[in-house]
């Protein structure tokens, strides 16, 4: 028998790492973003490290989900799912199989559940048994992410402990929301004359998801539920099809059609209409609200070109699914000593157009897409926070793609709400010309 082999047989007896039933909550949650009721924040990592994890570091990125969730529950109007980019998202799909450095030409690092991010041809060596340490940092994560909810940290409560660690205090927006739901929380124990339910406090547990690309390790954590009479992926409760891998006839579209898991399909520019369509009605032939989640990914100078003939294609087939927005994957530029990065205003812009087409044209844009990081990284240009070209270097973690830091990510949410309220607002304003008071109102009766 080969390492692989071996490797293989191990990750197939291994327990699962999530429940069947955690899996049909989601779907049902998403099936209700689809249909405008909720909204799905889907954060984290790019590329998740071995190296990070850590309690501390994934007690970090629970905050940050837990912070942006907080914003978007309050501007929208909606209960907001939250579903990390994380314990699992260690393979990544490259653009180059090589890479050359002083002239020396290498496998590319494909992430830690491949190769070693390190330049020598050890590191860059695929090797199986990488599968099992993803296993169990996916494990490890999940478990710490379990034992602080159970905890109660993601309670309304327990607002003050969404702080995080590096920072000295949260961003003041965020203490002023924070002050505002203290006081609201307060209110309800005095009017109730006791602490609200734990139901009202507490929330949906905070989901995982990874992209469906490494086959022997999702098949491995494939198993047959006979509860449901169905397959499901167990390493995980949510899969995405990468941008790379949408192939209609290619294996990661067939591996994805015998699962019964919610999915995400990332929808580039090069996508048509017709050929989303297809690859729609390939995966969920029963036309199933919450099993399908587009996320689109076209860059801030094709999105106001390309979202509407998508939205309208889905719209005339009569497409049961969800709409997100990834504004990260098409706005990747390289700088000339070759470091990525993307500029805040490009990923800012195609955020607001995706709103606004989605808006125009009836549609619920139901969930953002995001990369991002609570550590105080310099790798996205831009913001408030005032990065720039020049700071790149400074403080640039990441192995793959470059992502939001702490104050980056809060802004974006931010000004995404605002700018949902402003068109929410018009839309009243134009229907009924009120009175400016019941104007302030009318994104909460809207829900
Ligand atoms: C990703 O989400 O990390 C990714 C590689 O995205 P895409 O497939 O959209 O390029
Ligand atoms: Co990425």
């Amino acid at each position: 028998m080969s390492e692989f082999e071996r490797v293989m047989r191990q990750l197939e007896q291994r327990p699962a790492l999530v429940h069947p039933a955690e899996i049909i909550k989601l779907k049902q949650l998403i099936a209700e973003a689809g249909q405008g009721r909720r909204f799905i924040l889907q954060a984290g990592e790019c590329a998740e490290r071995f190296i990070d994890c850590q309690s501390e570091l994934i007690t970090e990125k629970l905050k940050i989900l837990l912070q942006i969730s907080l914003i978007a529950t309050q501007g929208l109007r909606r209960p907001v799912v939250t579903l990390g980019r994380l314990a699992g998202q260690f393979g990544k799909p490259r653009s180059d199989e090589l890479e050359t450095r002083d002239s020396v030409t290498l496998p590319s690092y494909r992430g830690d559940i491949i190769n070693g991010f390190e330049f020598s041809p050890a590191a860059r060596r695929p090797d199986p048994h990488r599968m099992l340490d993803a296993y169990q940092c996916a494990c490890a994560t999940l478990n710490w992410i379990r034992a602080l909810s159970d905890s109660g940290l993601t309670e309304l409560t327990a607002l003050r402990r969404w702080t995080l660690f590096k920072e000295k205090k949260a961003s003041s927006v965020f203490q002023e929301l924070q002050e505002r739901i203290e006081e609201a929380v307060a209110f309800l124990q005095v009017w109730g004359g006791e602490k609200p339910s734990p139901t009202l406090l507490n929330r949906n547990p905070v989901f995982a998801s990874h992209e469906s690309l490494l086959l022997p390790y999702e098949s491995a954590l494939t198993r047959y539920s006979e509860d449901t009479s169905a397959y499901f992926n167990l390493g995980t409760h949510f899969l995405w099809l990468g941008e790379r891998t949408r192939d209609l006839h290619g294996a990661h579209v067939e591996y994805l059609s015998g699962i019964s898991n919610p999915l995400g399909i990332k929808v580039g520019p090069s996508m048509t209409p017709d050929e989303l369509v297809a690859l729609v009605r390939k995966l969920n032939p029963a036309n199933e609200w919450g099993r399908i989640t587009l996320i689109t990914r076209l860059g801030h100078q094709r999105v106001a070109d390309v979202l509407p003939r998508l939205i309208q294609a889905v719209q005339a087939e009569g497409l049961n699914l969800t709409w997100s927005c990834d504004p990260m994957h098409g706005n990747i530029v390289r700088m000339s000593d070759g470091l990525k990065t993307r500029y805040f205003d490009n990923i800012m812009a195609e955020v607001l157009v995706s709103q606004k087409v989605h808006h125009e044209l009836g549609s619920w844009l139901g969930g953002l897409h995001l990369e991002i990081t609570a550590e105080d990284v310099t790798e996205c240009v831009g913001g408030d926070v005032g990065v720039s070209e020049d700071h790149l270097t400074l403080n640039y973690q990441s192995y793959c793609d470059p992502r939001l830091n702490y104050g980056q990510s809060l802004e974006l949410m931010l000004r995404f709400c605002d700018s949902f309220k402003t068109l929410t607002q018009r839309e009243v304003v134009s229907a009924n010309s009120i009175s400016p008071r019941r104007k302030e109102l009318a994104p909460c009766t809207s829900v």
